[in-house]
Formats: structure tokens, sequence, C-alpha cells
């Protein structure tokens, strides 16, 4: 399983650190052997990758250069980050990025080598219309993406479950995925509205493979209850 945490645009630095360190000591006091992925802000960035793997939530696709307010590969490289969030619905629909665009940082981070958790989903009117509405409107989100990427990851995560307290029903995330599983051997992990009271049935589902949480991985027991979630699951053969 893939266990990973998106701060989005919260925590500083220091509760980051905070963080990390119950984190860090709950994977080694537990044995566990499941990815455990936390993005944190830019600014915290910095802290030293031990048995968590620490992702950027963006980054512009470039070495270096005039691009103010961005991360580019260089500032990133040295912090050894090599994992990258590329196509979250906030990028899209908050922070206006296209496709295009999307898919040009995909092929500039693929290229470097990257680690690529990217991630579809719909709007609630895309939903509304129907299940062959809704994956024509994902295979519009894989335009430019490389599917046979070795180091890619797929995140679902519909645009009106994240940070509203709604989810798909089981059936429903287990028949988006089983269409995604069609597309793609990478693994898939389902976002949106996940909490501790939800994500072991979620990633007990065919083809889910894990999980992407928002604000109910801000706190770090929750988070950590979470991984035991998961590595029971694996070690009860899921
Ligand atoms: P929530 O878990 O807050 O719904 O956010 C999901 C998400 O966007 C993770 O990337």
């Amino acid at each position: 399983m893939i266990v990973c945490a998106n701060f989005k645009a919260n925590k500083t630095r220091q509760e980051t650190h905070a963080y990390m360190a119950v984190v860090e000591s709950f994977v080694s006091a537990n044995d566990i052997s499941d990815t455990v992925i936390v993005f944190p802000p830019f600014t915290a960035l910095g802290h030293e990758q031990r048995n968590i793997l620490i992702g950027a939530q963006n980054g512009y696709p470039v070495r270096n250069g005039a691009f103010t307010g961005e991360i580019a590969l260089e500032q990133l490289e040295e912090f050894g980050i090599g994992t990258i969030l590329i196509g979250h619905s906030e990028r899209r629909h908050v922070l206006g990025e296209s496709q295009k665009f999307i898919a040009e940082k995909f092929r500039f981070f693929a290229e470097k080598g990257f680690a690529i958790v990217y991630c579809v989903g719909e709007p609630l009117e895309v939903r509304e219309e129907g299940n062959d509405a809704l994956m024509a409107y994902i295979e519009k989100q894989f335009e430019g993406i490389d599917l046979e990427y070795a180091d890619l990851v797929i995140a679902y995560e519909p645009v009106w479950a994240i940070g509203t307290g709604l989810t798909p029903s089981l059936r429903d995330i287990e028949l988006i995925h089983g269409a995604l599983r069609a597309k793609t051997s990478a693994p898939l992990l389902y976002g949106g509205s996940v909490k501790v009271d939800n994500a072991r049935e979620i990633m007990g589902l065919e083809n889910v493979d894990g999980v992407l949480v928002g604000s109910a991985a801000l706190s770090a027991n929750d988070f950590c209850e979470m991984i035991a979630q998961a590595a029971e699951l694996g070690a009860s053969g899921r």
C-alpha cells in the first residue's frame, strides 16, 4: 500500500518537523514496509528523508530561471526531492493549470526520473452525467501523460469529494478504479475525504493500492492510524 499525506498550504516548517518525528518513529517502531509519502509545503521540504518519502506538491518544469514565485528542479534537488504531485485538482481548478501545462510538467519531471503521483478526478456536474461522461472527462486528463511511465502512481480524487466529507460509494470507487486499471498498471490511490473511519474499507477495495489524504492527515496520530490500517490489510493478503 501507498499512504500519502498532502498538507496543501498547512503547517509551518516547525510543525512539519514535529509531525515527521511522530510518523517516523511510528513507521520504525511498527516495522512498516508500506510506502509512506508526505507532501509538506515548500518551506518544510528540507526535513531529512529517513523512512518516509518527502514529495513536492508542485514544481515548475525548468531547471531554474525567471519564474517569479515558482520552485524549479534545482531547488527541489537541493533537498533530495525525487517525488512530485502533478495535476492536483486545486492546481487545475483553483490555480487554473491547463492540461497542456500539466502534461509539460509531467514530461519534464518524468525525464528527470521523479516518482510522479498524478491526480485525476471529475467535478460534480460531470459525475451527475453518469459513468461514461466521467470516464471521458478523466480520459482528457490523461492527454499528454505517459501511462507507461515506470515511476507513476495515479490518484483518483473526485473534485466534489475533496474537503467536503463526501465520498463516492465503495462500489463507485471500485468501478472507476477498475476502469483505470484497464488503462494502466500504475498503483492507484483514492483521495477525497479519506479519514480514519473510512480508510480501511477504501483501501480494502479491489484495485485500490493506497490513499492520498488531505485534512485528516494533518493529525500525525490519525495519519499513523491510517498507515497501521494499510499495514494490516497488507498482512492479511490485500
Ligand atoms: P481531503 O482529504 O481534505 O478531502 O483532501 C484530499 C486531497 O486533495 C488530497 O490531495
